[in-house]
């Protein structure tokens, strides 16, 4: 019997990878194979950990970090440097936590599995890094339990490591302590979420919590516990082993953010993948380099990052791929992989597709969210059916205003809000179309309080 294997598979070959422009993928083979131990210090691999543990201070890293503008990959695009400097540590503060959000699950994002699967060395180098600066004991990777061959590749690297002595007691001779252990998961959205990843971690159910206390503060048992994305960490050693202007210089006059991005495409273009870009980089450069829309058909639409952003059009391809302008468009960057809709494709069949999705991983605490995104689906598959009801569509304008910020405990609701809010604001006709039917009896007519 023949197995189909998925890989999420990078564009460039080496010979356009150099050191110099491809922090993250320079080193990867083009046939795919895992860069193993020996291979990646060839490659200058564990470089930084050894120059930095011996020479500077954890406050030079954060320094460096923060300077260079190393804006956290995960989504949220917060500065990997401030963060790590608002971890508590310090005289009578215990060592915490360093964990490493390898839950990937948004939908149409495959950028983590490709740094896991072929160079998770990378990913150790830099949570070495990340624990140097932010005083960790111990580290986990917290994988998405569907990713088997990444969990082998990454249990293969730490063995090497520790076997090599980069991770474990006086690192590179140092003095400096830690070590990773990888954490699978069950394969749960809510999961990535940092604190319903703590829970998780800690052996409780994955529900998220309120913030404050960040876990910088209090984090995986009550300890600081520092939480970034592979490719975050991933582009630490790369920060420290040239500095914060060469980082820097990489983006630009593309971007204020530095460094490059594992760029992605998916959808009906000719060629779907991955690309490491400066930061920055146009729409429209992806979508060229993806070969345009596949049988000639024209863009209607697309999503900048994952099923957790807000719809853009043909005419923000030109707008710089980066997380403040993105944001001012009133969408998010996100995780950097577009989603491309074809002039043929529903946005309404898209978005129910989503919010199902989005449904389905609620971790079911905060009302808007539980109660809120099932209504959504069900108001959502009558209009797919042309069996709407007149008021559905404000319906669903109230609803996503309800998932929106700050009114649940996690991002999760506002996520889900974001392609809604979108798609009725830029394809309404479409939602309006299914509405055939008058308005439902309920709504004329509500129940007397006391009669519930
Ligand atoms: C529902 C939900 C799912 C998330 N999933 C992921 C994920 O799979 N990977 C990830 O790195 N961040 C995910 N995040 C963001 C994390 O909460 C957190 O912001 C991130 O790991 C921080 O890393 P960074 O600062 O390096 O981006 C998710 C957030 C939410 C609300
Ligand atoms: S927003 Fe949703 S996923 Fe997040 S805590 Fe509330 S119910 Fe859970």
């Amino acid at each position: 019997m023949s197995v189909t294997r998925y890989h999420s598979q990078l564009r460039q070959s080496a010979a356009e990878r150099r050191a110099e422009t491809h922090p993250l993928t320079w080193r990867l083979r083009d046939d795919g194979a895992r860069i193993g131990l020996d291979e990646y210090v060839d490659k200058d691999g564990y470089a930084a950990v050894r120059e930095v543990l011996n020479r500077q201070s954890p406050d030079d890293v954060i320094a460096t970090m923060k300077e260079a503008n190393v804006r956290g990959r995960g989504g949220a695009g917060f500065s990997a440097g401030m963060k790590w400097s608002l971890t508590m540590k310090g005289p009578g503060i215990p060592r915490g936590y360093l964990v490493c959000n390898a839950d990937e699950m948004e939908p149409g994002t495959f950028k983590d599995r490709l740094l896991l699967e072929q160079q998770p060395h990378l990913l150790i180098e830099g949570m070495i890094l990340g624990a140097y600066a932010n005083h960790s004991r111990y580290g986990y990777i917290f994988l998405r339990g569907e990713y088997v061959e990444a969990a082998r590749a990454v249990q293969q690297a730490l063995d090497e490591a520790r076997g090599a002595g980069w991770l474990g007691d006086d690192i590179a001779g140092s003095g400096f302590d830690f070590d990773i252990a990888l954490h699978t998961g069950a394969g749960r959205y809510i999961c990535g979420e940092e604190t319903a990843l703590i829970s998780s971690l800690e052996g409780k159910r994955a529900n998220p919590r309120a913030k404050p206390p960040f876990p910088g503060q209090s984090g995986a048992w009550g300890k600081p516990t520092v939480v970034n994305n592979v490719e975050t960490f991933c582009n630490a050693p790369a920060v420290m082993a040239h500095g914060a202007k060469w980082y820097q210089d990489l983006s630009g006059e593309l971007s204020n953010d530095g460094g490059t991005k594992l760029f992605g495409v998916s959808g009906k273009v000719e060629r779907t993948g991955l690309w490491e870009l400066p930061i920055g980089t146009p729409g429209r450069e992806l979508l060229e380099r993806a070969g345009g829309l596949r049988d000639g058909k024209a863009l209607k639409t697309w999503l900048p990052g994952g099923g957790s952003t807000g719809f853009l059009l043909p005419e923000h391809l030109d707008s710089a791929l980066d997380f403040d302008t993105i944001g001012k468009l009133g969408s998010r960057l996100g995780t950097g992989l577009l989603t491309v809709v074809n002039e043929d494709q529903s946005v309404l069949s898209l978005v129910r597709n989503l919010e199902q999705f989005f449904a389905r991983e609620s971790c079911g605490w905060c009302t808007p969210c539980r109660d809120g995104l099932p209504w959504t689906v069900k108001l959502l598959q009558a209009l797919e059916r042309g069996e709407g009801e007149r008021g559905d569509v404000e319906l669903l304008d109230k609803l996503a205003d309800d998932l929106g910020p700050g009114k649940t405990f996690c991002a999760h609701a506002p996520g889900a809000a974001m392609p809604l809010a979108s798609a009725l604001q830029y394809f309404r006709d479409e939602f309006e179309r299914g509405v055939t039917h008058p308005p439902r009896t309920a709504h004329a007519d509500p129940i007397p309080v006391g009669q519930i």
